[in-house]
Order: C-alpha cells, then structure tokens, then sequence
C-alpha cells in the first residue's frame, strides 16, 4: 500500500461499495422530530468531556496533556504479532466465538495475578470479566441506583464515571480531598446529613491509588477509617483502582478491599493502564448476591466480554513477562512524571499549586480563582497544547480553576514544551489581573480551608502526598 492511500479502500476489481449517507449536522428540526421519543433520562446525560477533547487533540501538531492514555508503543509489535498468530493457529474458532458471560476462568486466574501483586486473593467466583473499568462502573451503578439515589465520591473525581451517575440520574455528592485522599472527617458529616434526612446512599465511589484526576493516594489510616465506617454503616464502598500497580516509588498503603474483605467493598480492576485500553478488559470483584444482579446487567448490555481480547490477555501472561512489562511502563512514567513536576517548577507562575503523584497518570493543577480554565483551555489550544478543565470532575460547575494534566501519553520532550505553553497563557492571565487590580491571588494555601471564589469548597492540595 501507499502512503496515504486509504487501508480500508476496496482493493482493485471489487465493485465500489455505495457512497455513505452524510448529514452535515443535526438541525432543530432533526431534533423536533425524535424528541416525544427520547427517554427522559436524556435530559441529564453528560458528555464525557475526554471524549469532546479526544477530536480537539487528535490533530498531530497539539500536544495533548489532556488524554487518560497509557504510552502502547511500548508494547513490541513483534510480540503482539506473535501472540496473535499463536491464537490464530491454536484458538481460531474458539477465540471468534461468544464466551461465558462472567468471563474465561483463564482470564480471571490473569486477574487474580495481578491482584496478588498487591495482596489481594479473591474467590474466582466473585470476579466478572468487563468490558473495561467504565463498564463496571456502568454495571455497579445499574445494579444499585434509582433515578434520585444518592451516590458520594471524591471532589474531584473520575471525570468517566460523572457522565454515568448522570445517565442512572443519580443524586451525586462530592466529598472534598486533600494530599491524603478524601477527607474522610468530612464523608461522615455528610453521612450524617443524609441519615437525618432519611436518606441511604448507595455506594461510595472513590479511587484511593494515585487518583484520576487528582494524582493523590489515599493515607493508610483514612483507608481504615473508612473501612470501620463502611462496617459501622453497612455502607457499600465501590473502590476503583486502575493505577495502584503504577507506583513509581515507596510502599502503597493496602486496597480497601484487602483491608475490608469483600463484603461491603466491590472492587473495579483494568487491564487498560498496564497492558491495553484498547482491548477493553476490566473486571469487578463482588459477594456473590451482588455479582449475580450484576450479570444479569451485563447480559442485557453485551452478552459477554470480548472473547479474543480474553485469549490475547491469556497468551500474553503465558509468556510469563507481564510484571516486567509494567516495570518498563513504570519506568518510562515515572521519567515523564518527573519532567512534567520539573517544568511545572519552571513555567507555572508561582500563583499556582500542584500535586506531586507517586504513580499513576495525572497530576492536578489549581490557579486563582480568577483564571477559567475552560476558557484557558481555548487560549492553550491556540497554542497547540491541551489538558482536561478541572470542571469535569465535579458534578456541580465547581473545579473550575483546576486542570488535569497527563504525563503519560507524551514523551519527556513533548511534556517540557506542553507545560512551557500552558505557563505562558497562564502567566499572561496573571500579569492582566494584577495589572488591573493591583492584587496577589494564590489558591487558598491552608490545608483543610476551603478556597475561595469560583472553585467554591475545593480544597488545593499540598504540592507533596504525605
Ligand atoms: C479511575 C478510572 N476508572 C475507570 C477507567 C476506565 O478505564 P477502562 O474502561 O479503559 O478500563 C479509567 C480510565 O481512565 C479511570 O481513570
């Protein structure tokens, strides 16, 4: 083929399939004439705001700090190409069929190794293999919430799973975070709240290990204390933990599901962050009485997971080098970590603060009250340089002076010169205001008092995790 024909153009001979029926876009009157049919709960689903950025910073020349992405050129096309030939030679038939629901005892043996890693032993039978993470959290929040059910997680939180709190029109609270994860103080004034006005929540959601969007790692002793609540209140916690195997250095406090036991903490894993988000593997750990619900609204939404993406997993943890290969990754993450901390020392104006994560993928960045960062993110795009608007981590137009910035997609070079860019628009909104008012704004330094103006209760993180 040559470079830039089409790869999916019919080949020579074959009859031309018949030109796609285009719509430039949607009119009003294209929506008028579907809108008596649309389910109500349409009118609060969100769009993710990953997925509106994905198309902004899929031009080649934009340095995108915006995605969740792991670096996948890492993994050797050689290998792959073998691992698959093997499936093709050994598997065809078997791997191009539909598989059991619940997943491949294969693949939950795979699971039940990396969960060791981190001390984790699970009942295979308490596992379901998912299309994902997002779809366990799609799964969780089916199985438990009613439109108007209360759901608590971080402030900020996952900005993936407040699309889908919305779509089960989810009652959602946000519980503020400092450098030790969420404030757990806090979760319980709310729990009180709640009880008095005779409301139960559903679930906890939080993700303790190296947050999405935050970075930060929830301390060992919150970790308990949240456990004891959960016990005290038969509060469901549901612990999301795509990145706790991504640790670039020190000891990680245990899983909530380690320390809990499984019987009110379900357990969210992936295979996205430490092999690939393209083969769409998650997985959920849950008592038996919830898992059942749980297959059941997995069977309505896909049937099963997918089958060859299963095999592909299986043949790779055959080969036996799956922890180095997440080594490698941790290695190549941990370099890019540091040189996103080291250009944030030296192109963000001293008015801003940041989180300094020991793993995962994202650090979290807080300006004064007076910068938008959404409207900051149009200036950064000028400069063919992204990253996500602290807004879509909250459910309630808070985070705005925040932005998510990952160090995990670009290469060193390319995050320097991404964070020099971001600097420059950030300091040029700085220099105007303190031109204009003559005033010095920094976000609120204290920890545990709230900041103020437009980021409302969000609590700026300490610059080290403790
Ligand atoms: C906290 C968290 N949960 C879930 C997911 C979904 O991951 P996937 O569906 O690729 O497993 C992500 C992806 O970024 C995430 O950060």
């Amino acid at each position: 083929m040559t470079e830039g024909q089409d790869p999916h153009a019919s080949s020579q001979g074959e009859p031309a399939p018949p030109a796609p029926h285009r719509r430039a876009h949607t009119s009003a009157r294209d929506l008028d004439r579907y809108a008596d049919l649309f389910a109500q709960r349409t009118t609060v689903m969100r769009s993710s705001a990953m997925r509106d950025l994905m198309e902004l910073t899929a031009r080649p020349e934009v340095i995108s700090l915006a995605g969740g992405q792991t670096d996948t050129t890492t993994f050797p096309p050689e290998s792959f190409a073998a691992q698959m030939t093997r499936i093709a030679q050994e598997s065809s038939a078997e791997a191009l069929q539909y598989g059991p629901t619940e997943g491949f005892a294969r693949t939950k043996d795979c699971i039940r190794e990396v969960m060791a890693m981190e001390g984790m032993g699970p009942d295979p039978e308490d596992i379901i293999v998912t299309t994902g993470g997002q779809q366990a959290i799609d799964l969780v929040t089916k199985t438990f919430v009613d439109p108007g059910d209360p759901v608590i997680c971080e402030a900020p939180t996952y900005p993936g799973a407040v699309p889908v709190f919305s779509a089960y029109q989810a009652d959602t609270f946000q519980v503020e975070m400092d450098g030790a994860g969420m404030r757990v103080d806090r979760l319980e004034s709310l729990l009180a709240e709640l009880e008095a006005e005779g409301r139960r929540p559903k679930f906890v959601y939080t993700v303790p290990s190296f947050q999405n969007p935050a970075g930060v790692t929830m301390s060992a002793e919150r970790r308990r204390r949240l456990v004891e609540i959960a016990r005290e209140r038969e509060l469901l916690i549901v612990e999301d933990n795509p990145y706790g195997m991504l640790r670039f250095e020190g000891e990680g406090p245990e899983p909530l599901y380690k320390l809990e036991g499984g019987d009110y903490v379900v357990y969210l894993g992936t295979f996205s962050k430490i092999l690939s988000p393209g083969i769409r593997l998650g997985w959920l750990c849950a008592p038996p009485p919830v898992l059942e619900k749980v297959t059941l609204g997995k069977q309505a939404s896909d049937l099963c997971t997918s089958t060859l993406s299963q095999y592909f997993v299986a043949e790779f943890f055959d080969e036996g080098g799956w922890r180095e290969y997440i080594d490698d990754l941790v290695g190549i993450y941990r370099r890019r970590r540091d040189a996103m901390l080291d250009a944030l020392d030296r192109h963000f104006p001293r008015q801003a603060t940041w989180t300094e994560p020991q793993g995962g993928l994202f650090v979290w960045a807080t300006l004064p009250d007076y910068i938008n960062t959404t409207d900051l993110l149009a200036k950064a795009l000028r400069q063919n340089v992204a990253f996500v608007p602290g807004a879509a981590a909250f459910v309630d137009g808070r985070g705005t002076s925040s932005m998510r910035l990952n160090f995990s997609s670009s290469t060193e070079d390319e995050i320097r010169e991404g964070i020099r860019r971001i600097g420059r628009v950030i300091s040029e909104q700085v220099e105007l205001f303190e031109t204009i008012t003559g005033e010095y704004r920094v976000p609120a330094a204290s920890e545990g008092e709230p900041a103020s103006g437009s980021g409302g209760d969000v609590l700026p993180f300490r610059r080290t995790d403790p």
